[in-house]
């Protein structure tokens, strides 16, 4: 191993618990797990963050409808994360659920310690509201007067709450996003400072309309809403405030990761709470591109997410983790599709990599017995590919402080694709033919073994069980991986090869592609939706109890004599009979309303419509378009509760 280089310390947003993670989120895990092993490998004392936020209105009306507590339900949830995230084998040292008792009592240390400083006020609320998004909006943010995020109708809303006074901190953020490289890509900084000049409202960081969340501490009929809780969670899994051991260790972060719709609030609301707690700011925050469909965004409600469970029960978990950092360019947007996925898993890993394995570890079985020969000879063509190898690891390395995951593996596959045309070059079979050429044969296959060796190490952070069978196969099972040897040529001896099964075996993409659409057909049932409906405001309810609804027995309906949509009806409740007018006729022949029994407002104040009384109002349903009678077969005069 390495000597230690320092601390990384690399996060991924915790994930909402409100249902199963779909491939979005598996593409920026796979990301910072691909960084926190390569950070590793390359001698750097690692800590990998991930966890799940587990609190708010969305997560406790889903449980509500399922029947079960807010904590059964995202504790199922969370382990089925958890699973997956076993499956996929990522590396992280510490998993926080903002549920958890020690973030919970942090976060109120966190909330107490803002209040105390004058940064945290008690105000009222008002604003437009997204119950799904537990987002307020203004106006000017709306989308044709929906929601922005997700184009779901937004309500009017208004409450006491608590403020964070984000407005103090505008100037110094401003400096920070101006002057230093806090957030990545650049482009994303000149829509935050635009943000931020537009003038920063004080953020609402309570709510007292739901409950499933951790109390404030000085007041609890509020709980702290989401960002507050969420963000904290950075510093609260290493400790902060009360156990300050692997926080100094570990504070500031290098990399915050996160998708781009969150980047503001990394980049803004994150860093502003940070300067009101007076600990230092983190090094940078990275906003990823999205993973979209051709159809657009993935939705759990549209019924169009990739499962990645299934990609990797079908195809591995390597070949999965390498088409996600292989084909996408960090902070772009990327389309996912089969198609594209299949033809690099054949055509990188089936091809390149696979070939190249088989074929060196058959040659060497073939003429030498299975034993890596020496290398006693040298030409242009070995001194080429020595150079392409060696050279490879700073390469990659310099793409990884990029975070161009893609490039780092195309500098690998560029050493890969070198050694399958050396191997075209040299002819070994031919070479074989030859006593002769026994030294230059023995060169040959030394070298390819090299190569072997050292893309094995160089594929260890994004691929390690690929790399581990390569190993196995070419005799270097009792090695330890470490990264210098990557640098270096002739280090090996001797090694026993032997030629195990196809690392990647070569898929009928035609028929794959088939398979898939049937399978991910037979998988997207749209999930219910769950939107609230657009309504008048709330009324209480002694407002409602002042309505007396009644059932009454239609005895007699004919048309309004001086209006085309009026039918006048006598009706019967009890032994009382009056005449209400409704504005139904369009929809209904006097004829087919006789006989109904329906449900009357009963003490509406009476009024007159085109001259006649109408004592009274029908209730009907209606879309807008048509109505539908509202009957029943309880006796008239009945009150309807
Ligand atoms: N809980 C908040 C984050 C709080 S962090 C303090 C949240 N959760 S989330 O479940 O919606 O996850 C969002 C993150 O998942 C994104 O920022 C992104 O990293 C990842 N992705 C979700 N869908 C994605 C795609 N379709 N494509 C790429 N990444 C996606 O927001």
């Amino acid at each position: 191993m390495a000597d230690k280089k320092g601390t990384y310390y690399i996060t991924t947003p915790i994930y909402y618990p409100s249902s199963n993670l779909h491939i979005g989120h598996t593409y920026c895990t796979v990301m910072a797990d691909a960084m926190a092993r390569f950070k590793r490998l390359t001698g750097y004392d690692v800590r990998f963050l991930t966890g799940t936020d587990e609190h708010g209105q969305k997560i406790q009306t889903i449980a509500e409808e399922k029947g079960v507590s807010p904590q059964e339900y995202v504790d199922g949830v969370v382990a089925g994360i958890k699973d997956l995230w076993k499956t996929m084998e990522i590396s992280y040292d510490d998993f926080i659920r903002t549920t958890e008792d020690r973030h919970v009592k942090r976060v109120q240390a966190i909330f107490n310690k803002m209040y105390e400083k004058g940064d945290i006020y008690k105000g009222e609320y008002e604003g437009l509201y997204c119950t799904p998004c537990e987002s307020f909006w203004t106006e000017s943010q709306l989308v044709d007067g929906c929601c922005p995020d997700c184009g779901r109708p937004v309500q009017k809303a208004k409450e006491e709450a608590y403020f964070f006074r984000l407005s103090r901190y505008e100037d110094q953020l401003i400096d920070l996003l101006e002057n230093t490289d806090f957030l990545e890509p650049e482009s994303r900084r000149n829509e935050m400072l635009g943000f931020i000049r537009q003038g920063l409202d004080d953020l609402c960081i309570s709510r007292s309309t739901f409950d499933w969340g951790i109390p404030v501490p000085i007041d609890e009929k509020h709980v702290i809403y989401v960002w507050l809780d969420a963000l904290t969670n950075y510093i609260t899994a290493l400790g902060y405030p009360d156990d300050p051991e692997l926080f100094e260790k570990y504070w500031p972060v290098d990399v915050h990761l996160v998708g781009k719709e969150i980047v503001r609030f990394h980049s803004i609301i994150w860093p502003a709470m940070l300067m009101s707690l007076e600990i230092p700011l983190p090094k940078k925050v990275l906003g990823h591109g999205w993973l979209l469909l051709e159809g657009g965004k993935m939705s759990k409600s549209k019924g169009n997410v990739v499962d990645p469970v299934k990609l990797i029960d079908r195809y591995g978990i390597d070949a999965l983790k390498y088409f996600l950092l292989r084909e996408y360019t960090f902070g772009q947007d990327g389309v996912f599709t089969n198609e594209v996925m299949l033809k690099r898993m054949n055509y990188d890993l089936a091809n390149d990599l696979g070939n190249l394995l088989s074929r060196t570890a058959s040659m060497i079985e073939k003429y030498n017995g299975g034993i890596v020969p020496d290398a006693t000879t040298e030409d242009d063509i070995d001194r080429d590919l020595k150079a392409i190898a060696v050279g490879a690891a700073n390469k990659v390395e310099a793409q990884m402080d990029k975070f161009a995951f893609n490039m780092a593996l195309e500098e690998i596959w560029i050493v890969i694709r070198r050694a399958n045309k050396y191997i075209d070059e040299k002819c070994p079979w031919i070479l074989a033919r030859d006593e002769a050429k026994k030294a230059e044969l023995d060169t040959c296959l030394h070298n390819l073994a090299e190569v072997l060796r050292i893309v094995s190490i160089l594929i260890y952070p994004f691929m390690h069980t690929t790399s581990d069978k390569i190993r196995k196969q070419m005799g270097l099972w009792y090695a330890d991986v470490v990264w210098e040897d990557a640098m270096e040529f002739e280090m090996m001896y001797q090694e026993q090869v032997k030629k195990g099964e196809a690392i990647f075996p070569r898929l009928d993409i035609e028929k794959e592609l088939a398979e898939l659409e049937e399978m991910q057909k037979a998988g997207s049932e749209p999930e219910e939706e769950n939107i609230p409906l657009e309504l008048k405001p709330e009324i209480e309810y002694d407002d409602f109890d002042k309505i007396d609804f009644r059932v009454g027995l239609i005895e007699k309906a004919e048309k309004h004599p001086k209006a085309d949509k009026l039918l006048v009806f006598q009706v019967k409740m009890g032994t009382e009979r009056r005449q209400i007018v409704s504005g139904v006729a369009e929809d209904f022949t006097p004829e087919e309303m006789v006989g109904q029994k329906v449900i009357v407002v009963a003490n509406l104040k009476p009024r007159k419509l085109r001259g006649l009384e109408s004592k009274g109002m029908l209730l009907f349903a209606e879309n807008g378009k048509r109505c539908e009678i509202v009957t029943t077969t309880a006796p008239d005069g009945e009150a309807v509760n």
